[in-house]
Order: structure tokens, then sequence, then C-alpha cells
């Protein structure tokens, strides 16, 4: 029987991931399908119960149902307690939560970009829940230093705290630099508009990220004028689907044609 999968959002209209797992099925030959469901914004948990009484094996959780799927599962994944959100849950003896998203950004950073982490200083802006998802998994590569800039400082701080030692917080006034990976967490690009950031955190080698994908964002161009690379999150997306895909399937599709294609649309 086909087993199904799901991703649940609020819009999901948009969503690439049915997209990105046929074609994963496809190349992998596993006998799978994977539908967009738009959960209600105050239904999320019964739309889940639905999928799984309809023989749901898995499902992705996006924008804004992350938090709620963290506390909905009953067991979490080291990565997913750390994140303090869920973007991937197994029905299996239960709900297991489970967030690749950080994974995602390091596979497209290191693998698609070769930008290896170890030793470089990495300014990360934003420190709501995107960036509080990808903080671990970028100290797991051991850089020399960890600096999340926010426009409230306190979140920054607060979230610095969690991890301790090799992570400072600042405002954007106050980041100093120049930093070799620059990555914008921040919903700014969703809005169409640029963080206050100074240019001295941009040199010629820097590698300027927005999580954000689709669109050239106010962030990159202003980086590009500083003389730094840039690339967007579509590789992220496809990288934590793969890594979705691993955890349900046990097995890992290639990730590069996929990206190819998305960005050949
Ligand atoms: P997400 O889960 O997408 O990270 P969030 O938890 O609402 O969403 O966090 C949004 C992040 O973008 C925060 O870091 C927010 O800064 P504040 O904590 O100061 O609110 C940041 N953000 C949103 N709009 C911004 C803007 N126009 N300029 C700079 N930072 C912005």
């Amino acid at each position: 029987m086909t087993d199904r999968y799901a991703v649940f959002g609020h819009p999901i209209a948009h969503s690439k991931s049915p997209q990105i797992h046929a074609a994963f099925a496809r190349q992998t030959g596993q006998d799978m399908s994977y539908e967009a469901i738009l959960a209600p914004l105050d239904g999320f948990a019964g739309c889940v119960a639905d999928f799984i009484a309809a023989g749901g094996r898995g499902a992705n959780v996006t924008v804004p149902f992350k938090e709620e799927a963290f506390r909905l599962a009953n067991r979490l994944s080291r990565r997913a307690e750390r994140a303090g959100a869920v973007n991937t849950l197994t029905f299996d003896d239960g709900i297991l939560g489970d967030n690749t998203d950080g994974a995602g950004l390091v596979s497209d950073l290191t693998r698609n970009l070769h930008c290896a982490l170890a030793g470089k200083r990495i300014l990360l802006v934003g420190a709501g829940g995107a960036a509080r998802g990808v903080v671990e998994p970028l100290l797991e590569q051991q850089p020399a230093r960890l600096v999340i800039a926010n426009r409230t400082v306190s979140r920054a701080q607060e979230l610095a705290d969690l991890f301790g030692r090799g992570v400072t917080a600042c405002g954007f006034d106050t980041t100093g630099g120049p930093f070799d990976l620059v990555i914008n967490a921040t919903a700014a690009s969703l809005a169409g508009e640029l963080p206050p950031l100074s240019p001295a955190i941009f040199t010629a080698g820097t590698l300027a990220y927005d999580m954000m994908y689709g669109r050239d964002t106010p962030f990159l161009a202003f980086a590009r004028v500083q003389g730094a690379a840039t690339a967007d999150g579509l590789g992220m997306l496809v990288e934590q689907a793969a890594e979705a895909f691993f955890v349900w399937r046990g097995v890992r599709p290639d990730t590069a044609p996929v990206i190819a294609s998305l960005r050949a649309v």
C-alpha cells in the first residue's frame, strides 16, 4: 500500500514540498504519496489526528505550526528539543517530533556551497524560531565564533544563553566584523525590508546567506554591493526535505538535480 505523507501549514498553497518529495520518491523508487494540507489556524492538532486516522505515516510542519508540533509530539529527537520547534513528524507508536531545518542549512552550506564552517566567524541575524533551529547544528561544525544579532537584543541574549560558551549576543549596531558567513534568519526579507546592518560585517570573502528563497532580497542585494558572495535558502529547503525523507524512509535522495530543477522554473 502507498504510504501517505503530507505537509501542514497556513498558508500552504505555494509550498514546494510536494514537488520535492515526489521527485525524491521517483528517484529512490519509494511507494509513497505526499500532499499539502491547509490546517485552520486553530485546528492543527485535529488535522494531524485526522491524517493519522486516515493512515498517514509522517508529516512536515511549516509556518505557523512548528512550535505547536513541538508540543504535540510524545517524543522528541535531541535536535528538536534544542530547536524548540518541530518540522518533521513520524507517526509510529505515538508521534515522534524531529527538526531537520538546521541539518538542511548545514548540508546546503557545506556540500552544495562548499563553505566549510570549522574555524569560521559566523553572524546569525535574527533570534526567532528560524534562528533558534539552526544554532546547535552550526555549533557542531565548530566555528571560531557565533554571534547572534537581533533587533530586540534581549531575545538574542536569551537564545545565546541557551547554548553557553562560544555564542555571543548583540544588537545590529554592535556586531563588529567582518564575518566569513552572515546568515539572515529574520522575517525582514518577507516584508521586503533590510535589517539595519553595518557594511563592516562583509568582506570580499564573506558568504551572505538568506534563509528566504524565491526572490532576491534587500539583504542579499546589500551584501552584494559590499562585495560578498550570496546564496538564497532554496538549497536549505531541499536539504531539510531530504533529511526528513531519510528520517521516514531510511534512504538519502540525491538533492542536486532537485535543486537544479527548482532553480530552472
Ligand atoms: P521566525 O519563526 O520566522 O523566526 P519570529 O519568531 O516571529 O519568526 O521571529 C522573527 C525574527 O525576525 C525576529 O528575530 C525579529 O526580530 P525581533 O525579535 O526584534 O522582533 C526579526 N525581524 C522581523 N522583522 C524585522 C525587520 N524588519 N528588521 C529586522 N528584524 C526583523
